[in-house]
């Protein structure tokens, strides 16, 4: 008698804990829908730099973030399909990513250094938290891979972060 209700106490413990693995993951993939979408948000301050910059500069910097946009880009896809990988459904309607985004992108042309390189750089310490808070989830869960993946996005926002900062006038 008393085995059997140790046994159903194993099993009640065991569904607990799946549930709550269960839930946790769910709070992975949203997560991943959330830095989606603000990558997505940076991918537009890229782009909107690279269209509109009107610098003594032009040249080199419209080179620079060019590169930073399409680097985004090959991110976006990257973020969406990792999130499919565990489970997860990238959310990709305009409204939805606009809602979920960390960084809001400014509805005027980024024309004028040095706001150009301020915003930027203002979205890359938005993306280095947020990423770090991503990393603790994963770690939390024991998801190796998706730490091991963010942590490659955080680097790369830690360096745009810095060759952003190397461009500003002292
Ligand atoms: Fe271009």
């Amino acid at each position: 008698m008393q085995l059997t209700g140790a046994k159903a106490g194993i099993k009640k413990l065991n569904h607990h804990l799946r549930k709550t693995q269960i839930m946790k993951n769910n709070k992975l993939q949203s997560y991943l829908n959330q830095l989606l979408a603000t990558e997505t948000a940076f991918a537009f301050l890229t782009r909107n730099a690279h269209w509109n910059l009107i610098s003594v500069q032009f040249k080199p910097l419209h080179e620079y973030l060019g590169e930073l946009y399409s680097a985004s880009n090959e991110r976006l896809d990257e973020i969406a399909e990792r999130n499919r990988m565990i489970g997860g459904t990238p959310v990709s309607s305009f409204s939805e990513l606009s809602d979920l985004s960390k960084i809001k992108t400014p509805a005027v042309a980024l024309s004028k250094l040095p706001r150009v390189l301020e915003t930027l750089i203002a979205a890359t310490e938005v993306l280095v938290t947020f990423l770090k808070k991503g990393i603790a989830l994963a770690d939390e869960i024991g998801d190796s891979g998706t730490e091991d993946f963010l942590t490659g996005l955080l680097r790369d926002h830690e360096k745009n972060a810095w060759f952003l900062k190397s461009h500003l006038e002292k």
